[in-house]
């Protein structure tokens, strides 16, 4: 059956796209949800440009040393491969580095899912201590004293180059990343039937139907992006998520669901990159993780066999998408 789907794109741009309906095995298909730019920061080529020369710039940083792209890195589907990123003068943060791919769907930013924007977020690994270290009267003097971008601060936002401009550009930079067109995409959404091999489609029957992975990573985005404890310790020591935000004990030991989109390229996982491979992933939650008073109780275990597990990983390798890299080449 094709439908065809007109979807109006910040409110300003109009573009109908046709949609093959797949019979997935899961008899209906979600749309891609789209992306809302905010009213006072529309998106531009030239505001994107401005933005990807900001993220790759090491002298937004103490000592022009680490820039954004430090921890989140194209090749690494934006994020740094390590337990823990790190940032200036070798110290390191308490977390392990998210994608920035898609960020322009996230409802909230950070594990802690505090921060409403991507414009407000920009600044805070500038100014963390264990992240860039810049004092921001300091940074914006810097910036402005470099041609190129006090012209490009003048030329897209008729201002000098402030906050404003760094934190509009780095955002609008960020939402122009998507990677939407995994072969998963293309067998469920495109109506590809030979996009996935047998034992991918396994993989995700295993997933979506047969364990209860759906429940918080369901596509389109692979996340409901809700803050929840999936019983990674009994014990979250120093680091007990969301509860720092209001010091809510039931909010101890919750993390916002991350997407699985690119799942492959991502490793090691979950909000302190304890987890070193996607099969460590799996023996967490077939033994139904660990117990914790918070612990969500769609957590419990299962035992799968050994061709399942493979099938899973299958499965989560069908989900990588690197056609974003074209503009990274
Ligand atoms: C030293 C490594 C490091 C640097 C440098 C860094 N980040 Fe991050 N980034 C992280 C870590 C770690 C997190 C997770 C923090 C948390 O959730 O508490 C994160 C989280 C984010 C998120 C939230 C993603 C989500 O899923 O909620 C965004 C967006 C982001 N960073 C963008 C940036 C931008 C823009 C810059 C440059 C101005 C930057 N980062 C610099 C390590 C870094
Ligand atoms: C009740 C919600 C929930 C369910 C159900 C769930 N997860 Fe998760 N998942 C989470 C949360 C929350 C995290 C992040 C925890 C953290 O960072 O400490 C996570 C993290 C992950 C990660 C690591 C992602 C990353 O980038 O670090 C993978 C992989 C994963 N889950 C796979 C699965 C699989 C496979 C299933 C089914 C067996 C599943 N999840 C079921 C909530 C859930």
């Amino acid at each position: 059956m094709t439908i065809r789907f007109l979807l109006i794109l910040g409110g300003i741009v109009s573009v109908s796209l046709f949609l093959t309906e797949c019979k997935s095995s899961s008899g209906s298909v979600s749309l891609y949800p789209t992306i809302e730019h905010p009213a006072d920061n529309p998106s531009s080529e030239a505001k994107i440009e401005l933005g990807r020369k900001l993220f790759f710039d090491t002298r937004l940083s103490k000592g022009d040393a680490i820039a954004c792209v430090s921890c989140h890195r194209p090749d690494f589907a934006f994020t740094d491969r390590i337990p823990l990123s790190q940032g200036v003068e070798g110290r390191h943060t308490e977390r392990n580095s998210p994608s920035v791919l898609n960020a322009g769907y996230l409802p909230t930013v950070m594990f802690d899912a505090h921060i409403e924007t991507l414009e407000k977020q920009a600044i805070v690994p500038i100014q963390e201590h264990v992240e860039m270290d810049m004092d921001m009267k300091t940074l914006l003097n810097k910036l402005r004293a470099i041609p190129e971008y006090s012209e490009a601060a003048r030329e897209i936002f008729d201002r000098d180059f402030d906050a404003w401009v760094l934190t509009r550009s780095i955002s609008a930079f960020q939402r122009s990343l998507i990677s939407l067109n995994s072969r998963f995409d293309q067998y469920y959404y495109q109506n590809e039937k030979s996009a996935l091999t047998d034992s991918e489609k396994r993989g995700w029957k295993l997933f979506s139907k047969e364990l209860y992975c759906t429940e918080c990573h369901a596509p389109p985005m692979f996340t409901n992006y809700e803050p929840i404890n999936n019983g990674l310790y009994s014990d979250y020591g120093k680091d007990k998520g969301r509860f720092r935000i209001h010091n809510d004990s039931t909010d101890i030991g919750k993390f916002k669901v991350p997407s699985l989109r690119n799942i492959d390229l991502t490793h090691p996982y979950m909000h302190d990159g304890s987890v070193r491979t996607l099969e460590d992933v799996i023996a967490h939650y077939s033994k139904g993780g660990n117990p914790h008073k918070n612990k969500d109780e769609r957590i419990v275990p299962f035992s799968i066999s050994d061709d399942e597990q493979t099938d899973l990983i299958h499965f989560f390798e069908a989900l990588t998408d690197t056609s974003y890299m074209k503009d990274f080449r």
